[in-house]
């Protein structure tokens, strides 16, 4: 399979967001690299084509897609990260995106379902990232910030609602996101693509692959495993990696490393490159009842 590495990480990801995102973005726990997206979508697509992210979040992919005259459709459980979704695709086209994009609120296991029939066959890229591994999550505030002792943690949960993939165990989540690959086959046009960003994690010491995991998903879900990248999540100057770990990575390596665990910090993502098959009829997964659509206002 080819590989390649993509330098995804060159400015910060506050310096990437700069001011395109509405207030309280900031506070989705696991928001992609917007540069992911954006090379992902100037790669695979042109401009007018149809770009879907599943699982949206706060929008990050529709928003690159919107600013770069693509068509954008997103889906996300939480109607709080939905709504930012909406309201971050309205601003990148008050601020001169070409493209349009809409936000369905709903449980991504029934895609097929929330994303109206004309679009059906059309999709010429999935972009998404599936929710995981709380312990990389969140943001910190000092004991001089908050006047506690030690260090408080902030804005590592997408929600409370259990039927939220990122409370379903590793199980729950794979087949979960199975689903919702193989929803997506049927939404893509023949020979479209799915680029997956994910991340291992470790869980009580134990190693949790999710990337190979992920590629087991899309074989399952009918696709074609075309490449294995990496995204960079750390910069490049001069031939050296400038990483730009979070308080946890740091946290969790530094404990490993005290109990003797030789960890390294993670400086990217897999991003796994699936396309659908050419030929494949368009059957409409009869798979349970759906969540109701609520479309989030824009
Ligand atoms: C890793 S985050 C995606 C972040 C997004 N790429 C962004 O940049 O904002 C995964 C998202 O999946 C959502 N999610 C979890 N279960 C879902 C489901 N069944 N259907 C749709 N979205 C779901 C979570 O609420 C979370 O916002």
């Amino acid at each position: 399979m080819p590989a390649s590495v993509w330098l995804t990480a060159q400015t910060s990801a506050p310096a990437q967001r700069a001011d395109r995102y509405v207030a309280g973005s900031a506070a989705h726990p696991a928001k992609m690299l917007p540069a992911i997206a954006a090379q992902a979508i100037a790669h695979y697509t042109a401009p007018g084509d149809l770009v879907l992210d599943p699982m949206c979040g706060i929008g990050t992919t529709l928003v690159e897609a919107v600013r770069t005259g693509r068509h954008a459709l997103g889906v996300e459980y939480e109607s709080r990260w939905a709504q930012l979704a909406a309201r971050n695709v309205a601003r990148a086209t008050q601020r001169g995106g070409t493209g349009s994009g809409e936000v369905y609120c709903g449980d991504a296991r029934n895609v097929l379902d929330l994303v109206p029939d004309e679009h059906h066959g059309r999709v010429a890229l999935v972009v998404t990232s599936p929710p995981y591994g709380n312990s990389l999550h969140g943001q910190v505030r000092s004991s001089r910030e908050t006047g506690e002792r030690g260090v408080v943690k902030h804005d590592y949960r997408y929600g409370s609602d259990p039927a939220n993939l990122a409370h379903a165990g590793t199980d729950g989540l794979l087949s979960g996101f199975t689903r919702i690959l193989a929803h997506c086959r049927h939404l893509l046009r023949p020979g479209g693509t799915v680029a997956v960003t994910a991340r291992p994690w470790r869980e009580r010491g134990e190693l949790i692959d999710l990337p190979s995991a992920v590629l087991a998903a899309g074989e399952q879900a009918g696709l074609v495993p075309a490449e294995r990248c990496v995204a960079l999540l750390a910069g490049v100057r001069e031939g050296r990696l400038i990483t730009r770990p979070s308080f946890f990575q740091m946290k969790n390596v530094r404990t490993a490393r005290r109990l003797g665990l030789p960890l390294h910090l993670i400086a990217h993502e897999d991003l796994l490159i699936f396309t659908a098959p050419t030929s494949h009829r368009r059957r409409r997964a009869a798979q349970g009842p759906a969540h109701p659509p609520m479309h989030a206002t824009c």
